[in-house]
């Protein structure tokens, strides 16, 4: 633990920094580079020089302020969670070193990640993986915390269990494939027919293609099934729920929380996935990268001034995988 602040030769109270800030709520365009304040680390907290900005739906989702009561109207407004890079400053209590390379995501609602620097408690940060470069692990963060958190925390998948996953070859589908492996799950992947290998390569045991299969029309009974992409609900989905079977959305919608309300204390269940970082699943997911168990399929990196056509691309939800933003 490093009790005393620790700071890096080149700060400066007063310095810059370059940032992507919208002024307003709004389509892609609204995403601009400027200099803005660079930020200070206060108690447990580090200042990370960020090197790569993972993408996420919910970046846009906030550029488009559909969490504007969540947001507000303060402005300009950085968005963004994910990021990897060096920390260059430690504040009082943070038990991270200057020249640690590290990894995670931002808890608040916002974010504030597309920047050079951000500020960040280091409860949300752990060392990076060794195995990969930094512009790789910037991908895992927010998308592996929510698998990891939706099957082992709200789904409790426990070995030997199915569970379907929706959505298995998108930015979340991909590590949940992967940790529902690792949990020693029966997996069966949704995904379109152009990503059907993929999804096998990353231990999916049946790929069901969309475009062919109607969900709702399986044969199959399901301990848990993640709807990761989100287009169906409990109801629709519930008869293909073993009889003690949990349904995970990662939407947060008034139907879903009825559902969660509604099927609190029923044997057939429906959950909502919130994501947090944490220390201990940054570890853990560490781990598993470094042990080659854990697979980070990167789809598209841009640089941090094409920051738009990242967000359009992300917009089409055909992302195989991660997409992310190289700061330099
Ligand atoms: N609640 C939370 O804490 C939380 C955390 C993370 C994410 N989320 C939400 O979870 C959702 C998924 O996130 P993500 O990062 O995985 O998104 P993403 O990377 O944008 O997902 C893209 C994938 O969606 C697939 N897809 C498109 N249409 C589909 C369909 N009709 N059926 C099944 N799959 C389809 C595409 O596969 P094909 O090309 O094969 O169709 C593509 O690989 C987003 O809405 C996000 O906001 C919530």
């Amino acid at each position: 633990m490093s009790a005393l602040p620790q700071y890096g030769k080149h700060l400066h109270p007063s310095a810059k920094m370059r940032a992507v800030v919208i002024d307003r709520y709004g389509g892609p365009e609204v995403l601009r580079l400027a200099n803005v304040p660079r930020p200070v680390p206060t108690r447990g907290q580090v200042l990370v020089r960020t090197r790569f900005i993972g993408v996420n739906p919910k970046d846009v989702i906030v550029r488009k302020g559909k969490f504007k009561v969540a947001t507000g109207k303060k402005f300009p407004l950085i968005v963004g969670h994910d990021i990897a890079g060096e920390v260059v400053e430690a504040g009082f209590g943070a038990d991270l070193n200057v020249g640690d390379l590290v990894y995670g995501m931002i808890n608040d609602f916002a974010g504030r990640a597309y920047a050079e620097y951000a500020a960040v408690n280091v409860h949300q940060l752990a060392i990076a993986p060794s195995s990969v470069a930094l512009d790789v692990a910037a991908a895992v963060p927010l998308a592996a915390q929510t698998a990891l958190q939706a099957l082992r925390d709200d789904a409790r998948l426990e070995p030997g269990q199915s569970v379907m996953i929706n959505g298995a070859s998108g930015g979340v589908g991909v590590f949940a494939v992967q940790i529902a492996k690792i949990m020693g799950a029966r997996i069966t992947a949704v995904c379109s027919h152009r990503n059907a290998e993929l999804v096998k390569e990353l231990g999916a045991d049946e790929v069901v293609d969309y475009g062919k299969v109607e969900l709702v029309n399986l044969d199959d009974r399901f301990d848990v099934i993640f709807d990761v992409f989100g287009n169906y609900h409990f109801e629709k989905l519930k008869h293909l729920l073993a009889s003690r079977g949990t349904y995970v959305h990662t939407i947060p919608s008034a139907r879903i929380f009825k559902d969660v309300a509604r099927t609190f204390v029923r044997r057939k269940r429906a959950k909502l996935v919130i994501v947090k970082s944490r220390r201990g699943d940054l570890d853990w997911l560490r781990q598993h990268i470094d042990a080659g168990r854990l697979r980070v399929v990167v789809d598209r990196s841009f640089s941090l001034g094409d920051v738009a056509d990242a967000h359009r691309y992300m917009e089409t939800k055909r992302a195989r995988g991660k997409v992310v933003l190289a700061v330099d």
